[in-house]
């Protein structure tokens, strides 16, 4: 199916919002939706479309599947309280890990957060507040990688032939899914969302489990948690597209306190890029690279810290 794109050059905001808020007012009737904010971009955007389109009658949720970024659930539902959008957190961290427990491949990792998220979580939210549909801010490109084959992105679902309404009871609605990136932030600037939304690097579906090679436990993520809020706090000035932290199944021999340790390593990625097709490494300063390599190597088991310098393709921006 050809998604025909609207580029950021033939977007006009506040036309694509007043259309989008007509369509989903029309496609939800006098019922009741739902949708899950992670505070990226693209959800934020669709909650705010949602808020407009329905008022108190969208549901939104923050889906704590413990693999967020460190203090983001709190982060996020207050910013959007302070908005006037009520968001509901809901600890659903036990059942992602159950999920996620001995799965190492990257594919299989995909496919268990996808069925966590919407026929364990959302299947329970639709069926105790009565929505029928789902609202989500799925772009142009997620479509692309995923119908390419690249990775199974995973919010791809009705792309990939799958009937919402008979696998998970509910239908999905995507108003985003004509945008890239740098349209969606036009329209969110649009919409009032503020900078720190606006501008945020993008950020996963599946999270930090995106950035955990092999089996995703809450130790593992906790020490690619660590090293991310150090990356974060090290190169949000540096204009970058979006930088990265990952965890390496690996380990390697290193020296802590004079005695051997044999450790994990930490990669770190940083890209130039325009909308995530394709990607080269920043030419950050060596003096960041050794300030990060210090700080990350405080992390406790951490002993090896490494930059990647290939583009994508043949890599991609993401681990896994
Ligand atoms: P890759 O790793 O495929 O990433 O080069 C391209 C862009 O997409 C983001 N990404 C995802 N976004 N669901 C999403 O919503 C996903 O499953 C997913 N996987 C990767 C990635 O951060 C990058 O910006």
């Amino acid at each position: 199916m050809e998604i025909p794109e609207i580029t950021l050059e033939d977007l006009n905001p506040s036309d694509f919002i007043a259309a989008q808020v007509r369509a989903i007012s029309e496609t939800v009737g006098d019922g009741l939706a739902i949708n899950a904010l992670s505070g990226g971009v693209d959800s934020s955007t669709v909650t705010m479309l949602g808020h407009r389109a329905l008022g108190d009658r969208l549901r939104t949720y923050f889906i704590d599947n413990g693999l967020m970024r460190e203090g983001e659930p709190e982060r996020v539902v207050a910013l959007f309280r302070r908005m006037g959008v009520p968001v509901t957190l809901v600890d659903a961290r036990r059942e992602f890990f159950s999920a996620l427990k001995g799965v190492t491949d990257p594919e299989a990792k995909r496919e268990a957060i996808t069925q966590t998220f919407y026929k364990t979580v959302f299947g329970r939210l639709v069926r105790e507040s009565g929505a029928r549909f789902l609202l989500q801010g799925t772009i142009l490109t997620d479509v692309e990688e995923t119908v390419a084959g690249v990775k199974r992105q995973h919010n791809i679902l009705m792309q990939l032939g799958i009937d919402t309404e008979a696998a998970f009871g509910y239908t999905v609605i995507e108003p985003l899914i004509q945008l890239r990136k740098p349209a969606v932030r036009a329209v969110a600037r649009a919409l009032g969302l503020p900078p720190e939304v606006t501008d945020r690097p993008p950020f996963p579906g599946p999270a930090l489990a995106a950035r955990v090679i092999g089996e995703v436990t809450p130790e593992r993520v906790a020490v690619v948690r660590a090293a991310t809020a150090i990356v974060e706090e090290e190169l949000s000035g540096s204009g970058a597209f979006q930088y990265l932290a990952i965890l390496h199944e690996d380990r390697v021999t290193g020296l802590r306190n004079g005695r051997r340790d044999f450790g994990l390593q930490i990669e770190v990625r940083c890209w130039d890029s325009q909308d995530a097709r394709t990607g080269r490494p920043t030419r950050l300063p060596y003096e960041t690279l050794e300030r990060l390599a210090a700080r990350i190597a405080t992390i406790p088991g951490v002993v090896s810290v490494t930059y990647n310098i290939t583009p994508k393709p043949p890599s991609t921006i993401e681990a896994v």
